[in-house]
């Protein structure tokens, strides 16, 4: 039998959101240039009637609109640390509190090492260091192949697992480098799965 479904128009200073009492997905965009899968990801989820808010990085706009990914989210796109507009809230802290399930896709080498090293210096970051112990957090690196094999980024993809972070694995393709291996972002389809934790 379905799951019956609540739904709520909320009204605030950011405009509307529609909330359900479904899961509730936090996704991080990175300055990949497989970036732009990451709308057909909230499509996707949007599709299953999931509530997804979207963090970008700055590079990850040069990829990828933040309109775009509100548009497809039906929420307000977390871009700057320093917007802060509703008074009794700080939005790095609260935002990461609420969410079931944090989805870093794509994930670049550089977002990877700064959560590897607990680094906060934009909202993505930041938003990830706020993260409770017991929210699933799952990453999809993607990048060119030297550097996904670069020992940092093997050493730092380590650091996050044994802290309890699932990685999807990224998958060997052509690469937008021209060359042929292993970085590219993992399918549409097998993020959703990990995010939804039906694999
Ligand atoms: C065309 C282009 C494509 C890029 N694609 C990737 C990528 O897939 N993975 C990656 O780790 N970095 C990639 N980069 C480099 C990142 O954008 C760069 O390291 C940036 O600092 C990442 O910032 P962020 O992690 O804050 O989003 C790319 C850069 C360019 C110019």
């Amino acid at each position: 039998m379905g799951q019956t479904r609540l739904r709520v128009w909320q009204i605030s200073g950011r405009g509307v959101s529609c909330y359900t009492n479904g899961i509730k997905v936090l996704l991080g965009v990175s300055g990949s240039i497989a970036a732009y899968k990451a709308a057909d990801v909230v499509s996707a989820l949007k599709k299953r009637d999931i509530e997804v808010s979207v963090v970008m990085s700055k590079h990850a706009c040069g990829f990828i609109t933040p309109l775009t990914m509100q548009a497809l989210s039906q929420n307000y796109v977390y871009l700057d640390v320093l917007d802060e507009p509703v008074a009794e809230k700080i939005v790095h802290v609260d935002l990461p509190q609420s969410v079931d399930v944090f989805c870093l896709a794509p994930a670049t080498a550089n977002i990877i090492a700064k959560i590897a090293h607990g680094i906060a210096d934009d909202q993505l970051s930041s938003m990830v260091l706020a993260l409770p112990d017991a929210t699933r957090k799952v990453v999809a690196p993607a990048m060119n192949t030297v550097m996904l094999e670069n020992a940092a980024t093997r050493s730092n993809l380590e650091t996050l697992r044994n802290r309890g972070w699932e990685v999807i694995e990224p998958r060997t393709a052509r690469l937008a480098c021209g060359v042929e291996g292993r970085g590219a972002l993992a399918s549409v389809e097998d993020i959703v799965r990990a995010v939804l934790d039906e694999r």
